[in-house]
């Protein structure tokens, strides 16, 4: 096995339509999620991008005051880019006068959950989020994931 020791700068902005189709070589969420919210004025896509050119995480903003869609990929992770998609989103939120940030977390994800309180969120009730998962021939259908509703006055 060779390692070759690479160098990688994150940025976190806006998503435009040109950042779509590099989304979906990795995401399944761009049609059903992104391509409609990018479609709305209450709502705001952020993307990190790797060197400036490849998106390597996301989060959705509902501009009403909801985080949701926060994801990393698995080889950027735990270098502070979660944070700082929550951070700026918050920002976003923020600016437009908005008080309470809320989201939704699956109760068996204790990373983000961990993630999540180390930022302010703390729990404030439950629910069940449904979202389509692969079965194993391939086929997507929603499944329910008891989930925790976090909140942060910001
Ligand atoms: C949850 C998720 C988005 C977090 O992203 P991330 O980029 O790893 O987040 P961060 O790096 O900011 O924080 C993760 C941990 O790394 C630590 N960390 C941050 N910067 C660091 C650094 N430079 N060096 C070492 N550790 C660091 C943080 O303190 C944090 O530790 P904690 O778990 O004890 O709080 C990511 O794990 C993910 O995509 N998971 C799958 C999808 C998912 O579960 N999404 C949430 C749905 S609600």
């Amino acid at each position: 096995m060779k390692k070759v020791r690479l160098r990688v700068d994150a940025e976190v902005r806006r998503a435009t339509k040109r950042d779509l189709p590099a989304l979906g070589t990795w995401s399944g969420q761009v049609r059903d999620t992104f391509e409609p919210a990018l479609e709305r004025d209450d709502r705001v896509l952020l993307v990190a991008l790797a060197n400036g050119r490849f998106p390597i995480g996301h989060l959705l903003i509902d501009l009403g005051g909801v985080l949701s869609n926060l994801l990393v990929l698995a080889g950027f992770r735990d270098q502070g880019l979660g944070t700082s998609l929550i951070a700026e989103g918050e920002r976003l939120l923020r600016e437009r006068g908005v008080e309470r940030s809320t989201l939704a977390v699956e109760k068996a994800n204790e990373a983000a959950i961990r993630l999540y309180r180390r930022l302010g969120y703390v729990t404030e009730g439950e629910s069940m989020e449904v979202w389509p998962e692969p079965l194993p021939d391939g086929k997507m259908q929603p499944v329910e994931h008891p989930s925790w509703v976090m909140r942060k006055t910001l």
